[in-house]
Parts: structure tokens; C-alpha cells; sequence
């Protein structure tokens, strides 16, 4: 293999720039050339690609997002489109693409290879839904920053004896949610995996003023259909006194655009280096992964178009800590 090229795709995470920098470098130290895509598979399509070399991946671990873009693509999910893609590859004569992305990207890296381009994925999603991986790229910042807002409105919250909804991202899994729920011993926990309806989160935050708390927290995940708007409003109706005051933040696309914690640079790295390996070692169609403590390898057709759960047990576990 002498030609590669990088490309990320789908929602940007923080620790993409690492693992681009490290698919560059290490691929540059196998003595192969490296081309970057701009905007993801859309790029592909058009021809937006160009040569990296080292400095080009200079000064980027630390940044939050993609220096190369990164955009969903509808002309890719044609078949036209891909075979624009094919022959723009063809053109430049480059024969390894790594994927960095999510669900949506891989789904696209398996049609890719369908078409006999070796390819390479790399899991990177904040969502962390993602098979073939117990952690994927990014995900612990967002839990990071979902925390941080969580602690902060803990304070302000105890201060003024308020209750807080806490929407953040996820997309339909509640995984965001209830790690940073219970690493922020939230009072109430709302996933898309166990819904928790508004009536019930009125009578647990009453519950929880009556046993003396001075604040209390509910975090939400995006997936839910009863959204921190839509709780807000059955309150507001319902003239619900949970004892507190309830004020909701909605935390959005804070939690994507962060700069990476050492735990996705780190990852990143690992999984970049592993991709060049894979794809100097004949591998393709495979997602590159963090399983049990170690890199791994799963055929990209044994996990796209499924999700994979999340671990209810967990939430349970965070009901009962909220005494
Ligand atoms: O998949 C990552 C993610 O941030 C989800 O959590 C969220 O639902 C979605 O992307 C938002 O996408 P967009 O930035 O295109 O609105």
C-alpha cells in the first residue's frame, strides 16, 4: 500500500484531529504518502482532497472537532456518487481510505469497500452507539463537559434552592446521559432505553425536597420523546410544585465542540496507529476499536446498521444512589 487518505465524516468529536494526526504520521513512518478529504464523504465525491505531510497535523491534538470538515453526504448514499468517489480515488491513484466517524459514516466505509476500496474505520462518535468498540472517540469529553455543567448547576442550584434539567446530546441513546447522570449523582435519569415520564420526575424531585435537599438534578437525553422543553411545559400546566424552583439548560452542541481529554487523545492515537497497520496488513472492511483494555478489529458488516445498547443496569443503579 503507497497511497492513503484520511477522511472524517458525520458529526464532528473531539479527538478526531489526534487520530488524524496520528493515521498522518504513522503512515508517513511506513513511508506511504497521505492525502486528506476535505468534508467528509461529500468531498470524496467532489475531488476535495489533497496532499498532508507532517506539519499539516501540527498543533492539532488539542482541538476540539476536524481540521479536514466534515459534512453528511445524500450523494453518497447514491450509487452514483460513490462511483464519482471510486474514480476520484482511482485518479490519485490512492488504494487505503480511513474512515474516522460514527454509525452513519461506517455504514458508508462498508459500501466503500463493497466496491473493492480497501477501508479502514475508525470509531468516533460522542454518542458512543456505536458496535465494535466499548468506547468510542470523543465520547468521554462529552461525558466531561456534561459533568462540568452539571456540578455548576449543582451549585447555583443549592444556592437557590433550585432544580435543574439537564439536556444533552446523544442522539436516540441515553449512553451521554447516563454516565455523566451518575458520575454527577443526578437525581433523576431520562433515556431514550428508560424513559422517565414528567409525572414521575415531579414526584421524585418532591420526594427529594422533602427529605431535605437543597437542589436537585435531572438529566435528560436528548433521545427521550419528553424533552427538558416538553417537562418544562407539563410543569408550567400542570402547576407542579416539586418544592423546587425548575429551571431547565439545554446543553446542545456545547458538549460536541470541546477541546479532547487526555482519554480521547489517547484513544485516538491508538486506534490512528491501528488503522494504518490494518490497512498496511491487507485488513479492510474492518472498524478499528476499543474492546476489554485493547485495540481491536470488527468486520464493518458485523455492526452497521445496528446500535449497540446501553447498559440499563447502570441507570438502576443511579436511581438508588439518589437517596
Ligand atoms: O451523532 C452526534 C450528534 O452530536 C448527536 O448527539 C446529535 O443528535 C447529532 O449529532 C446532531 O447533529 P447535527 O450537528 O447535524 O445537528
Amino acid at each position: 500500500m503507497k497511497n492513503i487518505a484520511v477522511l472524517t465524516s458525520g458529526g464532528d468529536a473531539p479527538g478526531m484531529n489526534a487520530a488524524i494526526r496520528a493515521v498522518t504520521r504513522s503512515a508517513l513512518d511506513e513511508g506511504m504518502t497521505v492525502f486528506g478529504v476535505r468534508q467528509g464523504w461529500q468531498g470524496l465525491v467532489d475531488g476535495q482532497i489533497r496532499q498532508l505531510n507532517a506539519r499539516d497535523v501540527g498543533g492539532i491534538i488539542q482541538i476540539g472537532g476536524t481540521f479536514l470538515g466534515s459534512a453528511r453526504s445524500a450523494e453518497f448514499r447514491e450509487e452514483k456518487g460513490r462511483s464519482k468517489a471510486v474514480r476520484n480515488l482511482a485518479q490519485l491513484d490512492i488504494d487505503g481510505v480511513v474512515v474516522i466517524g460514527g454509525n452513519g459514516s461506517q455504514t458508508g466505509s462498508y459500501m466503500l469497500s463493497q466496491l473493492g476500496v480497501p477501508v479502514v474505520g475508525i470509531a468516533s462518535t460522542i454518542d458512543n452507539d456505536l458496535l465494535g468498540t466499548d468506547i468510542s472517540i470523543g465520547s468521554d469529553t462529552a461525558i466531561n463537559v456534561t459533568l462540568e455543567a452539571i456540578d455548576h448547576l449543582r451549585t447555583t442550584g443549592s444556592s437557590h434552592n433550585r432544580a435543574f434539567l439537564v439536556e444533552t446530546m446523544g442522539r436516540d441513546c441515553g449512553y451521554l446521559a447516563m454516565m455523566a447522570g451518575l458520575a454527577g449523582g443526578a437525581e433523576v435519569i431520562s433515556t431514550p432505553e428508560f424513559e422517565v415520564p414528567a409525572s414521575e420526575i415531579a414526584k421524585r424531585l418532591h420526594a427529594a425536597y422533602e427529605r431535605g435537599k437543597t437542589h436537585a438534578i435531572v438529566v435528560i437525553a436528548e433521545g427521550v420523546k419528553e424533552n427538558a422543553a416538553r417537562i418544562m411545559a407539563y410543569f408550567d400546566a400542570e402547576k407542579q410544585k416539586s418544592g423546587f424552583e425548575l429551571r431547565a439548560t439545554t446543553l446542545g452542541h456545547v458538549v460536541r465542540g470541546a477541546p479532547p481529554r487526555a482519554f480521547d487523545r489517547l484513544l485516538a492515537t491508538r486506534l490512528g496507529v491501528n488503522a494504518v497497520k490494518s490497512l498496511s496488513a491487507g485488513l479492510t472492511g474492518v472498524l478499528v476499536g476499543w474492546q476489554k483494555n485493547e485495540v481491536t478489529r470488527t468486520p464493518l458488516a458485523d455492526i452497521v446498521g445496528r446500535t449497540k445498547p446501553v447498559d440499563t443496569e447502570l441507570l438502576e443503579l443511579a436511581r438508588i444512589l439518589a437517596k
